[in-house]
């Protein structure tokens, strides 16, 4: 059964927001344990008063000495675990990448997150050193403008496929209504569209980035270097 960690040792970069929307729309069809091993609860605490589906259960306090039986534990009872870790490169992230069936690596499009995000590679190659397993991942961009693509996002992106680091395709946009999962403490489909800007947009891009992480789970589409990356759904223009 499916494990899938977010990683990178930069805080801020939307680990924990990208975890929960995935970990919502998994829970759509399926059930699914979200493993908060972030010391700050983020996600525990947004569930506390949150009106959760019945498929989505959240295990929380976990630390380096139990997250490899807690993700065990949560493999045995749900389909899908996703395991949020906080902003840090300890050995924690080692242990969860050790469990993973993909990692996904958030990052905001800005050189200092690109040279954070190669922390976060370096711990992967780390581990494939270690164990002789290779765990598949990909950069995930993030917050990154639905209408313009700057030309510093341009850059980063080149720069990343020159080095063949896999990127997806699906880029979670800068959205209100990412914020306001945890400001209402709802998930993304029992927003109030009258209270959120653009709910629709941010739901389409929720679902996107979750087929693309199923997809990559099944082998289907290869994380590949070297290919046309396109830009996010336009609503504008390109700077
Ligand atoms: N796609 C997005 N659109 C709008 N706001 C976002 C998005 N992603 C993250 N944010 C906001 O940015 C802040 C940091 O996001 P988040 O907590 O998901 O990052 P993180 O990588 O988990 O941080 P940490 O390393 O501290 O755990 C939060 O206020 C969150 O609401
Ligand atoms: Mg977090």
């Amino acid at each position: 059964m499916p494990t899938i960690a977010f990683i990178s040792p930069k805080g801020g970069v939307g680990k924990t927001t990208a975890a929960l929307l995935l970990a919502s729309q998994l829970a759509r069809g399926a059930q699914v344990c979200v493993i908060d091993a972030d010391p700050n609860r983020p996600i525990a605490n947004w569930a506390k008063d949150a009106a959760l589906p019945e498929t989505l259960s959240i295990m929380a306090d976990v630390d380096e000495d139990t997250i490899l039986d807690r993700i065990e534990d949560a493999a045995a009872s749900a389909p899908f675990v996703i395991v949020d870790l906080e902003g840090t490169a300890a050995k924690i992230v080692l242990l969860a990448v050790s469990q993973a069936d993909l990692v996904i690596i958030p990052m905001q499009g800005s050189q200092l997150d690109a040279e954070q995000a190669s922390r976060a590679i370096r711990v992967l190659k780390q581990h494939e050193r270690m164990t002789g397993r290779a765990v598949p991942y990909g950069v995930l961009l993030s917050r990154t403008s639905p209408i313009i693509r700057t030309r510093t996002m341009g850059h980063i992106q080149d720069g990343l496929t020159e080095a063949s680091v896999p990127l997806f395709d699906t880029q979670l946009n800068e959205r209100e209504a990412f914020r306001a999962i945890f400001s209402f403490r709802q998930t993304l489909d029992a927003l109030d569209p009258g209270d959120v800007p653009n709910l629709d947009k941010a739901i389409a891009n929720a679902e996107q980035f979750a087929v693309e992480v199923i997809e990559r789970l099944r082998g289907a589409r290869t994380v590949a270097a070297g290919r046309d990356y396109t830009a996010p759904a336009r609503e504008g223009r390109t700077a």
